[in-house]
């Protein structure tokens, strides 16, 4: 059994397989953990100018009660083999799954990248469930403003409310918007923020009343320079803060790219930032990077770990 977090190095599951969970957003529910996240174990092809990719193979969902060990949950919402036009057909891109809560349906609610193989169909797709590791329903997708929508988030609020950030615009600009009480669609209270600003990877925490969202820029699977800003509103304005990454290879994000933020069950301001190191050859062989989020001062720090555990926090 594992016993703390080794960022950079092989996450196997309780089977002994290597995680299969990229782009990845964390769930707590009932007092397990629930990983959601690309499934790239599929052949890696480089198409022309659009770069590397794979096939789709699905949503996996792993489960967790310590943070450290898991079990693999399976597909949770597979890639469909036919028809070809079906929007999870295996030819296409599920990227960045994140699942939120929906107190008033009760129901499991995910959201996903979804897109075709040279990256310009750029939706939004739902897909719901009424238990947490599933199995999810689709229900179909979203074009958020009529516009196009690539990497994203999902962000619940303490009021239940919950937001969609999107890179948009052709990723020149972030979109943040509200959700409708049912989580089904957007609303009209959204903002455009970060204009041309080209920010992608969005990932939210809530701390002491403010707003963290991290992002980075757009390499593709190539490492850049991570970005923090704060905000008194999810909604904006967002104020840059600059890099939050600190020390050695703090220019590349420690060579990864963040996907998720969340806090830690039961622990007052300790949250786990969860990175991508992607092997662009070879996605199915990507690593993770989870590290924690230090505050200091009026900063937010991130800082490489080789091995670090939830003690961490106590300090
Ligand atoms: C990155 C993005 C990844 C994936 C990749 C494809 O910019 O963050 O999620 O879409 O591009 O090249």
């Amino acid at each position: 059994m594992k016993t703390s977090f080794t960022p950079g190095r092989i996450w196997n599951d309780l089977d002994g397989a290597p995680i299969q969970a990229h782009g990845g957003g964390v769930l707590y529910d009932h007092g397990a953990y629930y990983w959601f996240g690309e499934n790239k174990a599929s052949v890696t092809r480089q198409r022309g100018a659009v770069g590397f990719n794979v096939d789709a193979v699905g949503v996996s969902c792993y489960a967790s009660a310590d943070l450290y060990n898991w079990e693999n949950k399976g597909l949770v919402l597979p890639a469909v083999k036919e028809p070809v036009e079906h929007e999870l057909h295996t030819s296409r891109i599920i990227e960045r799954p994140k699942v939120v809560y929906n107190a008033l349906t009760r129901k499991f609610v995910m959201f996903m990248h979804l897109d075709t193989s040279d990256y310009r169909y750029a939706r939004v797709g739902i897909a719901v469930s009424d238990t947490p590791a599933g199995a999810y329903e689709y229900l179909g997708s979203l074009a958020p403003y009529n516009s196009d929508s690539r990497d994203m988030t999902v962000f619940r609020d303490d009021d239940g409310k919950a937001y969609l950030l999107h890179a948009s615009e052709w990723n020149a600009t972030l979109y943040i918007g509200e959700l409708s009480s049912d989580y089904s669609r957007t609303t009209e209270r959204f903002t455009k923020n970060f204009p041309q600003g080209y920010r992608e990877a969005p990932a939210v925490l809530k701390h002491e009343g403010k707003y963290y969202l991290l992002t980075s820029g757009c390499t593709g699977w190539d490492p850049n320079p991570a970005e923090y800003a704060v905000a008194e509103n999810i909604l904006g304005p967002w104020q840059a803060m600059g890099n939050p990454c600190v020390g050695p290879q703090s220019e590349t994000t420690f060579n990864a790219q963040s996907t998720f933020v969340f806090p830690v069950a039961g622990r007052r301001g300790a949250y786990i930032a969860m990175f991508d190191m992607w092997v662009k050859e070879d996605l199915g062989a990507s690593r993770y990077a989870w590290l924690p989020v230090q505050f200091r001062g009026d900063s937010l720090v991130i800082e490489w770990l080789d091995e670090w555990d939830l003690s961490f926090f106590r300090q």
